[in-house]
């Protein structure tokens, strides 16, 4: 029942490796895109701008660039350069060239959605909306596959102005009309480079999103109001995203799921230039080091000139697999929510069974034969290519297990036989694009002795699909799927930050394109459900917007601080975040700080700020050489006031080896954005096999925006565990809880 996405899939490879052969036949050398970092003070005067002077450069190789494709960006605001396509040879000679800083080969990258998409309702709400007024007047830049337009969620009822400080375009045409409004004020297209790469089949100038996931990113983060969001009987009320009133800007980077760094940048560069407030990233690429990741460049730019990132940790699921995960950068895993979705089964002797269920159609069976293949194992497993299609087609089947079957081939066994749904037995649920009831092993043998007894007769009374229940404990849990710490390129910098919702999203999506395809059931909505860390980053963005709307004037670092110090670590049962993987409780490097909570994050007390100098001083720490610093600085010179020391993060983690100390000291300072006249003392949370402590103990505050530094040693003793950590947290009068993760790593 896959086949027909399995073609579509080998064409679309036949494809691309066609016009990679043609390409090659038509030169001697293969031209590939190139990032090109140059010394913008080495311009010649004659050239009035920095893309003449680029085109001039690439006029003067050997060789003659590519026609077609000669330059593909030239980059202002997001680093000093260009791209290009160009043969190594080309590549060779740029280098040569005294105004050349670095050079490099673009890679690809992909976007951060993981499962299929299914459909639901969802509402929720939460006080910052009142005290920032949804966002009002922030702008959200999203880089990502295209927006449709016409989905309710960017309609501009209730919307403000325009503001005037905009400079963005909608990229409207009378080919491909493309209408924007005070809601959806700007949408580009950058996807020169994943064409010029033969990846982009059709020329493709418009904003209009063919995948869903922009469509299903941009109205998380700031979907307007959609009462009546219930069109298909689920839906309990209005269906919005987190800033509500925000503007969302659409630069769209991807037209058929492929993404290049040139299109990135060139889309990042353009949303600086136009004054977006919030920029999310649901997409990523290979991890590099920060002087080589086109998003760590591009987004030390954003936050230099006041724009908050906010990106997705990436949906890798295994430890060591944080993406986009530069210190400017605001970093999200990926929670669950506390709903779950589930299935209803009465049989013919009146016992009704409730069970996990993800299937995403709203299907009712009514009166139906129940088939059990009692008398064959292999038709009572319902094991591939063992049910007949004349006993089972139209027929519920019950499938036995045996701890070695799989929910997921008898799913398929069961719809390529003509089952109308299955009920099948696993404690742990699936996600079956068929209609398929999951019930613990228990309720398993209630049914199984039903149909055995029934026999002939045996048969289901009603059977529903999609019912919701809220509630489901415990909840949040870190999704399996998501990306955890610590951090292949930095791991002293904990990451994710924080996690937000990223299982089971509903948000918009283009109404032209199946939600599932499956024979028999071809799903298309205007509201879908995905999951992913895609889902969880434009939530923050969303919040971020928020709270730029109450403090205009917080730094990207002061949001994230408070986003940070504020989040929970406790679930609705009273423990730990669990991760959904094991069900055991998590660590830090898999939530991070914890799970974000927009209200508290308002008023933080304290936070953790962090200046441009500050990140210089970073890098500096890192030991950069000179071309790579230049790189990422877009600066020829530069101060390393305190080198090697660790930048002014919400969070820790101390690192010892047998051979190091084993005592790790990190100076902090934090500014009072709370109460004019408070107190903070210290409480430190430790776990066996580590020690916290704090010097000075108290910090006294007489004014808002002051700052007090302190000194956290963190050390290790004894047989420490591989991960332990605990908490500092500064606790003033108010009841302000300014909690910072603080994880010790032996190795
Ligand atoms: C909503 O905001 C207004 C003004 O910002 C404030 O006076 C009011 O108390 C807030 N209401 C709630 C319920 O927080
Ligand atoms: C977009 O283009 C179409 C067709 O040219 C036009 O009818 C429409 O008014 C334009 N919309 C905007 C917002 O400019
Ligand atoms: C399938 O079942 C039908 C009806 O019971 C029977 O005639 C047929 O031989 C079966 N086919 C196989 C391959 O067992
Ligand atoms: C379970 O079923 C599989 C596949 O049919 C079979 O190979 C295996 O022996 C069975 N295991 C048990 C414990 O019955
Ligand atoms: C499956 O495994 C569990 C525990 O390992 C065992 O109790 C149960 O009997 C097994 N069931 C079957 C059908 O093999
Ligand atoms: C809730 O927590 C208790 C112990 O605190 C534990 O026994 C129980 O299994 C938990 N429930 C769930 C659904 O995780
Ligand atoms: C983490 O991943 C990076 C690259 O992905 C690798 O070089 C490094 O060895 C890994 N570290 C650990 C502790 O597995
Ligand atoms: C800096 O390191 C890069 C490798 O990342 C190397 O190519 C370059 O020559 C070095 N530059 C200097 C000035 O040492
Ligand atoms: C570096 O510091 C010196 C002395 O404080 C100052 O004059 C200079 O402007 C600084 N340079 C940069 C690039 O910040
Ligand atoms: C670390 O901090 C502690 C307490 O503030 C201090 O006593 C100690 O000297 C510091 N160690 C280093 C190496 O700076």
């Amino acid at each position: 029942m896959r086949l027909c996405n399995y073609h579509r899939f080998i064409l679309s490879f036949l494809l691309v490796l066609l016009l990679g052969i043609n390409n090659a036949k038509s030169e001697h050398e293969e031209y590939k895109t190139y990032i090109v970092h140059m010394d913008h003070s080495l311009k010649p005067s004659s050239f009035l701008t920095h893309e003449t002077w680029h085109r001039a450069i690439l006029r003067s190789l050997a060789k003659p660039v590519h026609e077609k494709y000669v330059l593909l960006y030239s980059y202002n605001h997001v680093m000093h350069g260009f791209s290009a396509r160009l043969t190594p040879s080309q590549a060779a000679e740029i280098k040569k060239s005294p105004a050349h800083i670095a050079i490099h080969e673009e890679k690809s990258g992909k976007l951060f959605t993981t499962h299929s998409p299914r459909f639901m309702g969802l509402t929720h709400s939460s006080g910052l909306w009142n005290a920032s007024s949804y966002g009002e007047g922030v702008i959200i830049g999203m880089i990502d596959s295209g927006v449709w337009p016409e989905s309710e969620s960017f309609n501009e009822k209730g919307m403000p102005p325009v503001p005037t400080r905009w400079k963005g375009k909608c990229q409207n045409s009378t080919i491909n009309p493309f209408p924007c409004n005070r809601k959806l004020i700007g949408a580009q297209v950058f996807i020169k480079g994943s064409q010029a790469a033969g990846e982009s089949d059709s020329p493709d100038d418009t904003p209009r999103d063919f995948l869903g996931h922009g469509t299903h990113t941009s109205s998380t983060a700031a979907g307007n109001h959609v009462p009546g969001a219930s069109q298909f009987g689920y839906a309990h009320g209005v269906a919005r995203g987190i800033a509500t009133a925000a503007h969302v800007a659409m630069y769209k980077v991807s037209s058929g799921g492929y993404i290049v760094e040139s299109d990135v940048l060139a889309a990042m560069d353009q949303a600086i230039a136009d004054g977006v407030d919030v920029m999310s990233l649901s997409l990523g690429f290979y991890q590099t080091p920060y002087f080589q990741d086109v998003i760590a460049i591009a987004s030390l730019s954003a936050v230099q000139k006041g724009i908050a990132v906010v990106c997705a940790a990436g949906n890798d699921g295994s430890p060591n697999s944080t993406h986009n995960a530069a210190p400017w950068i605001t970093t999200v895993g990926a929670g669950t929510l506390d709903r779950s979705f589930t299935a209803t089964v009465t049989l013919g002797n009146d016992q009704t069974f409730e069970g996990k269920s993800k299937f995403p159609n709203r299907v009712l069976v009514i009166d139906t034969p129940l088939y059990y293949g009692k008398s064959d194992f292999d038709k009572a497993i319902c094991r591939t290519g063992a049910l007949n299609e004349s006993e089972v087609s139209g027929n519920v089947v019950f499938c036995d297990n045996n701890n070695s079957t799989n929910v997921f081939a008898q799913a398929e066994e069961l719809a390529r036989n003509g089952a109308v749904a299955g009920i099948l037995i696993s404690d742990s649920a699936g996600e079956l694009s068929f209609p398929s009831l999951i019930l613990p092993s228990s309720s398993g043998a209630l049914i199984k002795k039903y149909a055995t007894e029934a026999a002939d007769d045996a048969e289901v009374k009603i059977m529903r699909f999609v019912l919701t229940s809220f509630g489901t404990k415990p909840a949040p849990q870190v999704a399996d799927f998501s990306s955890r710490g610590p951090d292949p390129i930095n791991p002293n910098i904990l990451k994710p930050d924080v996690i937000a919702p990223g299982v089971d999203v509903l948000a918009a999506f283009p109404p032209t394109i199946p939600v599932d395809q499956l024979d028999g059931y071809d799903l298309a909505s205007d509201y879908a459900l995905l999951s992913g860390t895609s889902m969880s980053a434009p939530h923050v963005a969303g919040v971020t917007a928020l709270l730029k709307a109450v403090h205009s004037e917080w730094s990207p670092a002061a949001i994230r601080s408070a986003l940070m110090t504020t989040a929970y670590t406790t679930d609705n049962n009273g423990t730990t975040l669990t991760d959904q993987t094991t069900n055991l409780p998590g660590t830090p490097l898999d939530y991070g700080a914890g799970h974000i909570n927009p209200n508290k994050a308002m008023d933080p007390g304290l936070i953790y700020d962090i200046d441009w100098q500050g990140y210089v001083d970073f890098l500096c720490g890192l030991g950069y050489n000179d071309t790579e610093m230049k790189a990422i600085l877009r600066q020829n010179q530069w101060n390393c006031s305190h080198e090697g020391t660790d930048v002014n993060y919400p969070s820790f983690v101390a690192m010892f080896s047998a051979s190091s100390p084993n005592v790790k000291n990190f100076t902090r300072v934090v500014t009072n954005v709370g109460d004019d006249q408070s107190v903070y003392h210290a409480v430190v949370e430790i776990t066996y096999g580590m020690m916290i402590r704090v010097e000075p103990t108290t910090l006294t505050f007489t004014n808002k925006y002051q700052k007090q530094s302190f000194v956290v040693s963190v050390q290790t003793y004894g047989k420490a565990p591989p991960v332990t950590y605990g908490y500092l947290k500064w606790v003033d009068q108010y009841g302000h809880i300014v909690a910072s993760p603080v994880v010790v790593l032996n190795s």
